[in-house]
């Protein structure tokens, strides 16, 4: 059984007193142990799709369909108590901007300690033991003396790490990486993606990590899902979507990319949509450098190729 299964996830917005889909039937599952990558574009709906499965939605979303089943259980019809429960425990988030999960006012160590009496029941030296290692384990120097430090005598790289010790202390099964190193510097950003991998095999954690980078998730990730327009457009493993993309668009992105190309650098002309946009047809057609004439009059399905679900018409 996979640990996560999202199944056609429909969600809008209500803003300005209209409604706006934003995701279309998002279908994505994620084995125990397993790290998916979930890339795309700015804006093409990453972050709610994850947000969905924490539950944690703007006031204006609303999801109208689908279900999002964590061990086989319905998270969508869970009461927000349960919800509670799940959250921050069971499936973590380590978010972009690391602050916004830690508490300024706070020693890193009494907010880890929190986290070890809540979710694991110890108290004083038994606690204070288990909060050293986890420090140790993503790798903090001198774990035991820094419990004592602030969040902002960190840099951004060790706060992340904390963070990151955090779901490990809470022994969390899944963790979301919502672009986890945008605000890093390049070294630094490979570091905790090595990080991140070692987890997932020593722990046997499943990921779910964001990103706008192909080149860091490619090196980590096991699985890969596309995202444009608020649609999953490719999905397959890893390996086989960065070395054998299907989807025009899924090109056109690895095509941006210097490491992959570095000889023949493009980006992709056109607009990228809105989620004000209504697309009829496919939403990629108007930036399509592949595009046929059935593409003005049909809607693609997603269709299994060898191992990959592409949704385009080049496949039908
Ligand atoms: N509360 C909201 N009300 C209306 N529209 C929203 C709201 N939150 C997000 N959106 C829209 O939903 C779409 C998807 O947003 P999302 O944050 O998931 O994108 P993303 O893929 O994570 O982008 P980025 O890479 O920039 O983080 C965007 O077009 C965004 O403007
Ligand atoms: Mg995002």
């Amino acid at each position: 059984m996979n640990i996560l299964d999202i199944k056609n996830l429909n969600l809008s917005f209500l803003s300005d007193g209209k409604k706006y889909q934003a995701l279309y039937d998002i279908n994505l599952s994620l084995k125990q142990g397993q790290m998916l990558a979930l890339v795309g574009e700015s804006g093409s709906g990453k972050t709610i799709t994850a947000m969905s499965v924490l539950r944690l939605l703007a006031a204006n979303a609303k999801i109208t369909s689908g279900e999002i089943l964590y061990r086989g259980e319905n998270l969508l019809s869970l009461s927000e108590k349960e919800m509670q429960k799940i959250r921050g425990k069971e499936i973590a988030l380590v978010p972009q901007d690391p602050m916004t999960s830690l508490n300024p006012l706070f020693t890193i160590g009494s907010q880890l300690l929190e986290i070890i009496e809540t979710h694991q029941g110890l108290k004083g030296d038994d606690a204070k033991k288990v909060a050293v290692e986890v420090l140790e384990q993503v790798k903090i120097p001198d774990a035991k003396n820094r419990l004592k430090a602030y969040p902002h005598e960190f840099s951004g790289g060790m706060r992340q790490r904390v963070i990151i010790a955090m779901a490990i202390a809470c022994n969390s099964k899944i963790i979301i990486a919502d672009e986890p190193t945008t605000a890093l510097d390049v070294t630094v950003q490979a570091q905790i993606m090595d990080l991140l991998k070692e987890i997932q095999k020593e722990n046997s954690t499943s990921f779910i990590l964001i990103s706008h980078n192909f080149s860091l998730v490619y090196e980590v990730a096991d699985a890969a899902a596309v995202m444009y327009a608020g649609r999953i457009v490719e999905n397959s493993d890893a390996y086989e979507l960065f070395k054998h993309p299907k989807h025009p668009y899924t090109r056109a992105l690895l095509k941006t990319l210097p490491d992959f190309n570095s000889t023949n650098l493009q980006s992709i002309e056109g607009q990228p949509p809105s989620v004000k946009d209504d697309f009829k047809l496919c939403p990629f057609e108007p930036r399509c450098k592949e595009k046929i004439d059935i593409c003005k009059t049909e809607i693609p399905q997603c269709k299994n190729i060898e191992n990959s679900c592409v949704s385009c018409l080049l496949y039908k």
